[in-house]
């Protein structure tokens, strides 16, 4: 096993130990109960759109299990099934460890094999080149690139980057050069209204908030280390509060929300807020390796229909509508919203 499968493990038992925090803001969003939705639950439409791909679902399984090995394409094979059977989309870990060796490649384009029809998105880091890049796409067939940004991750970790300059002029030529849509993506810090203005600069149209309050990666990083940098650990932008951050400074940037999300609350919370669809990486990865592919595609059926249950009650036909359902905000949300001049 290479150093960095062996920490990419750690990162999965870690992950499963630190588990989802919680606070990520959604207890600070309240909907406005309506009496008269005039709706009937047979009308509702759960299907939405991240740019220019067509999702019949707004949850996606969002990038885990990079640095490969058995165990990655193990991880990779189940929740490739899963997303089959769930009719959803998922994007892969980073596939840097494939790209740079060969021999890794089949712990990824599994996915593809397992699911040849379904929206499958690949993931590197944005120390990655243009060819890198297209390499990537190449090996999943994907439909789409995450480009991850883990500056945080990466200073708590030993081993990790120091050097984060010249990041923003290589996710430009990316964009540029793949012929599918690159997603700008944090890792569970929360993207600022300018980081967004610099990447939509950049031409990046599809920003991944990956915000604060789920799975910690200072935490999970910290767990490696003997002298703990305690101060990375409450590190972040709340996922609330970076939807907020991006969608309103950046109006024409399609925003996925992920970070925490657990529920079907969150779920329509989040789309309300104004992203177009949500990720979920920590609490499937939980359930998948406590309960198995059965009962992570039985979850996210359910999710579907209680989505279902409360657009209904909501009065909103599709995910588009929900953007316009009034919301009442209190509590660090809405200081932090009101600081930062979104109130
Ligand atoms: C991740 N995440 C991640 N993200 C990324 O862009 N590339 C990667 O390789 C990984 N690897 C990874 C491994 C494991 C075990 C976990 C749990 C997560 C981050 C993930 O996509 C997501 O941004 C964060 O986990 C926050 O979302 P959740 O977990 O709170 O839903």
């Amino acid at each position: 096993m290479t150093l960095r499968s062996v920490r990419k493990n750690e990162h999965i038992a870690h992950a499963i130990e630190t588990g989802q925090e919680k606070k990520h803001g959604f207890d600070d969003v309240q909907f406005v109960h309506q009496s008269l939705p005039n709706m009937n639950s047979e009308r509702v439409d759960i299907s939405t759109t991240i740019g220019e791909l067509v999702m019949s679902s707004p949850i996606f399984i969002n990038a885990m299990t990079g640095g490969g090995g058995e165990r990655t394409k193990d991880v990779n094979q189940r929740l490739a099934e899963v997303a089959k059977r769930a009719n959803i989309g998922m994007a892969v870990g980073s596939q840097m460890a494939a790209i740079k060796n060969a021999e890794e490649r089949e712990s990824y384009s599994i996915v593809r094999k397992v699911n040849p029809k379904g929206v499958i998105i690949g993931n590197l880091g944005s120390e990655a080149t243009v060819e890198q890049a297209k390499i990537a796409v190449d090996m999943l067939e994907a439909n789409a690139l995450q480009i991850h940004l883990n500056v945080v991750q990466e200073l708590v970790m030993p081993e990790g980057d120091r050097d984060f300059s010249g990041a923003i002029d290589r996710i430009e030529k990316i964009v540029n050069a793949l012929p599918v849509p690159v997603i700008v993506k944090e890792v569970g810090y929360g993207m600022s209204k300018e980081a967004a203005k610099k990447l939509a600069d950049a031409g990046v149209s599809i920003v991944d908030v990956g915000g604060f309050g789920g799975t910690n990666f200072s935490k999970i990083e910290n767990m490696r280390r003997e002298k703990v940098l305690q101060f990375f650990n409450d590190w972040g932008i709340q996922t609330t509060s970076s939807i907020v951050e991006v969608v309103k400074s950046q109006p024409f940037m399609n925003v996925i929300a992920s970070g925490g999300i657990q529920n079907a609350l969150d779920i329509v919370k989040a789309l309300s807020l104004g992203a177009t669809a949500t990720g979920l990486a920590g609490y499937f990865l939980k359930i998948l390796l406590d309960d198995g592919e059965e009962e992570l595609v039985k979850e996210i059926e359910s999710m579907h229909s209680e989505i279902k249950m409360l657009m209904t009650a909501l009065g909103v036909e599709n995910v588009n509508e929900l953007k316009k359902v009034p919301l009442v905000i209190s509590g660090q949300t809405y200081h932090w919203l009101k600081q930062r001049g979104f109130s």
